[in-house]
């Protein structure tokens, strides 16, 4: 499998006011979602299960599980206090409490003068892996997302895997386009099962649609590292695509193991959060 490489990015040309996020802060790392040379058991194995499971037919079931559904009432501070005892089993650079890597994500981004939305989105950007609160497995909730229904592209993490997925042998599922028209927009895909289309339903109406659209495909890395999957998207992906972008560049390279003042922090965070989340939301 080949080595991920940082792309660099010319985030300021997105918009003007984001300038103060420059070349200065440009972190390469090249070391970053290595999954040949940081291999880990744990990673490997949730992959494999992710990749056998997610079907078109398990994905239809839980969408209609909990896309306007809700199972318990929670304020976005009491999913933020929850993130204290979650650790994502799929991801390399990571072995921290998910709340770490909000913080720093949401740390970045404040420091670099970002919107206050965009520093809430990083620091909520993952705060749907509550799903693991109602008894989802890792690999329902966590690892990079792809579309079923689909050929499965070998630009997603090791894509061997796919061979075990009931849905790699049906030919309703298995050519270019399976279900889908040509350039039909990802809003019509239906993606893999995990946090990212789970957060953004429950946010949606409530945050700027570029902080919404980036939630939601943030963990599409096939498409936004490496380019598969083009022949799905529309022109409004296309200039979406740069929100995307924006939000990996925090989330891909603030990881790191440096120490935290966690508590001096968090009252910053609960502000911003109950500014834009005032009320309980149905989760
Ligand atoms: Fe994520
Ligand atoms: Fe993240």
């Amino acid at each position: 499998m080949k080595k991920y490489y940082l792309i660099l990015l010319n985030i300021v040309s997105i918009a003007p006011g984001y300038a103060a996020f420059s070349q200065a802060n440009t972190i390469q790392d090249a070391n970053k979602r290595d999954f040949e040379k940081n291999i880990v058991e744990s990673v490997k194995e949730t992959y494999k299960e992710n990749h056998t499971q997610q079907t078109v037919a398990f994905v239809l079931q839980k969408e209609q599980q909990y896309i306007g559904t809700c199972r318990k009432k929670f304020t976005m501070w009491e999913v933020a206090e929850l993130m204290k005892t979650f650790t994502d089993a799929s991801d390399p650079d990571l072995t921290r409490p998910q709340i770490i890597h909000a913080l720093q994500v949401g740390e970045a981004m404040r420091k670099d003068k970002l919107p206050r939305a965009w520093i809430l989105a990083g620091f909520i950007h993952d705060f749907g892996k509550i799903l693991y609160y109602f008894g989802e497995p890792q690999w329902a909730v966590v690892g990079d997302t792809f579309p079923v229904g689909c050929a499965f592209s070998d630009a997603i993490v090791y894509p061997e895997y796919f061979k075990d997925n009931p849905d790699f042998f049906d030919i309703r599922f298995n050519s270019r386009f399976g279900i889908y028209q040509p350039h039909c927009g990802l809003s019509n895909v239906h993606m893999s099962w995990g946090h990212d289309e789970y957060l953004y339903h429950k946010v949606k109406d409530r945050l700027p649609e570029e902080v919404c659209y980036a939630i939601r495909y943030h963990s599409f890395y096939p498409y936004h590292e490496k380019g598969a999957y083009e022949h799905l998207t529309n022109d409004y992906d296309k200039k979406m695509l740069k929100w995307i972008n924006l939000l990996n560049k925090y989330d891909l390279y603030t990881k790191d193991d440096s120490p935290m003042d966690i508590e001096a922090l968090l009252p910053y965070y609960k502000k911003l959060v109950e500014e834009f989340f005032p009320e309980p939301l149905n989760w």
